[in-house]
């Protein structure tokens, strides 16, 4: 740690490994406080380089000894430094062995090699590697592994690493051994290995060609039955694979193992996927409709990972969004197909449009903006980020946007023809596109090498005599860090039209002869114009159906047309767009209004839009529920040039309470119209009408009663489920239920007790206090006192301190800088026991340069303190980056 400048990786700095490893062999003698790893490798110089010098890195090791070619090295045989171990003048060909000390126990980062509940555990995405053994820890060296894990049998009768279990057999002294052998080249952060206490599920399954593969998923003794529904998504994510793209299993054997204490979501370790607990675990009892949902999707992810990241890996970290967009992508797209339905495809699609608007926007928008192939960092832990995982996922769709989905098919195919088993870069990926298809797409590399949300401005002029309709098309890109001028990107406009009875008009461009009801023009020009002929009427305009390009769409349509477009576009993402554009208008209306201290009123107009939306039960409840949520407080922030975030709070509020009242007969009807009885399915139909129904509670303990206070009260005690009983408690307690009725501080009481024993429960319990606009910063230092909190375990860290600094807006900006002081207070204790979640935190600054001066002031002075103290790398670099 240090208050200096850490030093900065630059992408063109990039060079081939003097030496590539074609196998290493790994030996582990593993106990807490000193697990020895031998490591014996075998070198071979790679004549693409013209040096000699071998280069190892190494974090946070003991080294014991190192032997090359059967010579035992000293100083000045090899240099130690700057975590690089240097030996200069090595021959073509060298085996070297090397034996290192290290200290799961102490490891509080959860890289490397770490312990959680008593059990081992590795993460070596990015770079953890290095805190195992000395090796090249780049992606681009590749090497087959042989592993060999040896422990006490009591404590660790588990023992799996990468591949396939070759030998095991019992030892002396109560010990034990097993040896795994992972076939396939993989590099150095795909490594992974487990040894404990677990149990598991495990099933045969049958692969497309026949051959039957050993599924496991390995839990912490008594949560057998949490894995039944990672077990069906794992099934359900390998046959999807074989047949949308081709893809099979290459292995005989795949595990997935659960760990409470991670990082992140979760890992692609070739084999081994190592998993958040919070993305395998589910019951009904302790899992939401949300948390079964998400499982699938991270189940699927990762899995899918194993062709787009292991089989075809990155060359560099620069490259990470070439596997992480396109896998994001891979599983969007699988999660969109197993809802089985178009209007649940649309779901998904609006989902996951929101996050990005509520999270990537900001950031293309702030301090740490970059590109989705970035072109330097300070520490790549810092780059898993919504830009490259999410906007990377928007590249990947684009392709097909423009391709269509069989040209993009041709384009994967050709992809792993040539790619398989390297490690590749983005531009790899596009020349496949683009070669697969014929087509030249080196215009579309911009959305690689530009950050920043592009701005697209539509116009349009009907020309009702000879019945065209112009359509001019502008783009920008504000400028970023380190870009200020922008080239056009290539950005595929898809484009409907309605007629006044709200029936498509097919659309046909001037010249060409195919019409239909969505187009995709291609917007490759600062400013160009399409003209569509055989327009009968001034139709309404459906622009960017389905949101084909990550852009901000500038196009001024009228109420009426909004209206229209809710009421009757056929492409569900656009009709939710007019609703939240509708809603918008007026949130930044009543945001202006609440600072300037008018009064606050909401059109009559609005509010039958909205019992429309509401009384429509020929409109799925799922998509009922998304156009009835208001845009989000960040989603409202990103709108205003100057962040009021209590005003926006204060307007959010009125408009919710205005819908709340002026709809509470329609609201009551939806309740219980979409009671969901019987027995508890988490599929998407029921989902959704549990959304809406949970939606239609909380706006109706909005209204000033409180029967519906008792509603909300009777919901939580008869819940079968998860989802319900939540989403009754949340409810209360966010909306001053608790201050009126005591009985609601009796059901948080019960809810702690009820699932003392279910970490995962006890996080939500954290959670939906830290995010309620009713609890006071007092009340959350109360939490952080509770003994149940506790900053080494990330969950229950971001529960709680990530819930208040990221998502409680109207208590955690509030005027005295009280909220900012406590950032800045556990930012500093977090870092020093994780960076990686510590920097996480400080990402809640991004946005201060454009809050309010009475904001701004107290939320610099916070960031100054943190500034001058001793900071890791990971949090140093957010921080600068924030201040500057
Ligand atoms: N590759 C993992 C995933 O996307 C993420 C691992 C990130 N870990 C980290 N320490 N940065 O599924
Ligand atoms: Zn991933």
């Amino acid at each position: 740690m240090n208050t200096a400048q850490p030093e900065t990786i630059q992408r063109l700095d990039y060079t081939v490994p003097s030496f590539l490893v074609d196998h290493i062999d790994l030996t582990f003698d593993l106990a807490p406080s000193a697990t020895s790893v031998s490591a014996t490798t075998r070198f071979k110089h790679n004549p693409a380089s013209d040096s000699r010098e071998i280069v190892l890195n190494g974090q946070d090791l003991e080294l014991v000894k190192i032997v090359m070619n059967g010579r035992t090295l000293e100083k000045p045989d090899y240099a130690l430094d700057h975590g690089e171990l240097r030996i200069p003048n090595a021959p073509d060909d060298v085996t070297l062995v090397i034996d290192t000390l290290v200290r799961p126990d102490k490891n509080t980062s959860l890289m490397g090699l770490y312990i959680s509940n008593g059990n081992f555990f590795t993460q070596c995405e990015a770079e953890g590697f290095r805190k195992i053994t000395y090796y090249p820890d780049r992606p681009d060296v590749m090497a087959s592994y042989t592993v060999t894990l040896f422990a006490d049998k009591k404590k660790y009768p588990v023992l799996l690493s990468n591949g396939n279990l070759v030998d095991q057999g019992d030892l002396p002294k109560g010990r034990h051994f097993a040896k795994w052998e992972d076939p396939f080249k993989k590099p150095s952060y795909l490594f992974a290995l487990v040894a404990g206490n677990l149990v598991c599920q495990e099933e045969t399954f049958r692969l497309a060609d026949g051959r039957d593969v050993l599924l496991q998923v390995w839990v912490e003794d008594g949560n057998l039955d949490k894995t039944p529904h990672a077990m069906e998504s794992l099934k359900h994510s390998i046959a999807w694979d074989e047949s949308r793209f081709g893809l099979e299993l290459d292995l005989d054997r795949f595990m997935i193992v659960a760990v409470s204490d991670f990082n992140m979501g979760a890992m692609e370790n070739k084999g081994l996927n190592i998993f958040n607990t919070r993305y395998v675990l589910a019951n009904p009892r302790i899992a939401t409709d949300q948390d079964y949902a998400n499982i699938e999707s991270v189940v699927g992810h990762e899995y899918f990972h194993n062709w787009t990241g292991d089989r075809v890996t990155c060359r560099d970290w620069f490259q990470l969004s070439l596997k992480e967009g396109l896998t994001v992508f891979r599983d969007q797209e699988f999660s969109a197909d197993r809802t089985g339905s178009d209007s649940g495809r649309a779901v998904k699609r609006i989902e996951d449009v929101r996050t990005l608007r509520q999270v990537q926007f900001p950031e293309d928008a702030g301090p740490m903006a970059h590109p989705v192939r970035p072109d330097s960092y300070q520490e790549i832990n810092n780059f898993y980020t919504v830009t490259i995982y999410e906007k990377g996922a928007e590249v990947v769709r684009m392709y097909q946007t423009l391709l269509g989905r069989d040209g993009f098919k041709k384009g994967m195919d050709l992809y792993f023809k040539r790619h398989d088993g390297n490690a590749v870069t983005c531009a790899d990926f596009l020349a496949a596109m683009a070669d697969a298809n014929g087509r030249d797409l080196s215009q579309f590399e911009l959305w690689y090498s530009q950050a920043g949300t592009p701005r697209v401005k539509l116009e349009s002029d009907y020309d009702s005599l000879n019945r065209t309709l112009s359509l001019t098309l502008s783009q920008s890109c504000p400028p970023t860090p380190g870009q200020t001028e922008k080239k056009p990107f290539l950005i595929p406009i898809a484009i409907g039209l309605l007629d006044a009875h709200g029936k498509e008009i097919p659309v046909r461009v001037k010249g060409s002869d195919n019409a239909s009801d969505t187009c995709v023009l291609e917007l490759t020009q600062e400013k160009q114009t399409f003209t569509l002929v055989d327009v009968p009427e001034k139709p309404v305009i459906s622009a960017l159906r389905n949101f084909s390009a990550p852009v901000i769409l500038e196009f001024e349509q009228t109420d009426e047309e909004l209206l229209h477009l809710l009421a009757n576009d056929t492409d569900s993402f656009n009709r939710w767009e007019a609703g939240q554009r509708l809603a918008m208008r007026r949130l930044l209306e009543l945001t202006h209004a609440v600072r300037e201290n008018r009064p606050l009123t909401l059109d009559k107009p609005f509010i039958d839009a909205f019992r429309t939306v509401l009384t429509n039960t020929s409109l799925d409840p799922a998509l009922r529920e998304l156009a009835l949520t208001l845009p989000s407080e960040t989603i409202i922030a990103e709108k205003m040039d100057e962040i009021d975030p209590r005003a926006i709070h204060t307007a959010r509020q009125f408009m919710r309470k205005t819908l709340a009242n002026a709809l509470e007969k329609e609201w009551q009807k939806a309740y219980k119209n979409n009671l969901t009885d019987g027995e508890y399915r988490p599929i998407p139909q029921d989902a959704g009408k549990r959304a809406l129904k949970n939606l239609a509670l909380s706006y109706l303990l909005l209204c000033d009663s409180t029967d519906t206070c008792h509603m909300a009260i009777d919901q939580y005690r008869q819940a079968n489920n998860m989802t319900d009983r939540l989403a009754a408690l949340t409810s209360l307690v966010h909306s001053g239920c608790m201050q009126k009725l005591p009985e609601v501080k009796e059901l948080l009481e019960h809810f702690y007790k009820e699932y003392e024993n279910e970490p995962l429960v006890i996080d939500k319990w954290f959670s939906l206090q830290s995010t309620s606009p009713t609890t006071s910063i007092e009340s959350i230092r109360e939490l952080m006192e509770h003994p149940a909190f506790t900053f080494r375990n990330p969950n229950r860290a971001r529960s709680l301190i990530f819930g208040f600094c990221h998502n409680n807006m109207a208590q955690f900006h509030a005027e005295d800088g009280s909220g900012y002081e406590f950032w800045a207070k556990y930012l500093l204790e977090l870092d020093r026991i994780n960076p990686q979640v510590a920097a996480r935190l400080a990402r809640c600054m991004d946005q201060y340069k454009r809050y309010v001066p009475s904001l701004r002031q107290p939320a610099e002075r916070a960031l100054k303190q943190v500034s001058k103290q001793e900071l890791s790398r990971d949090t140093r670099e957010i921080i600068n980056k924030t201040l500057s």
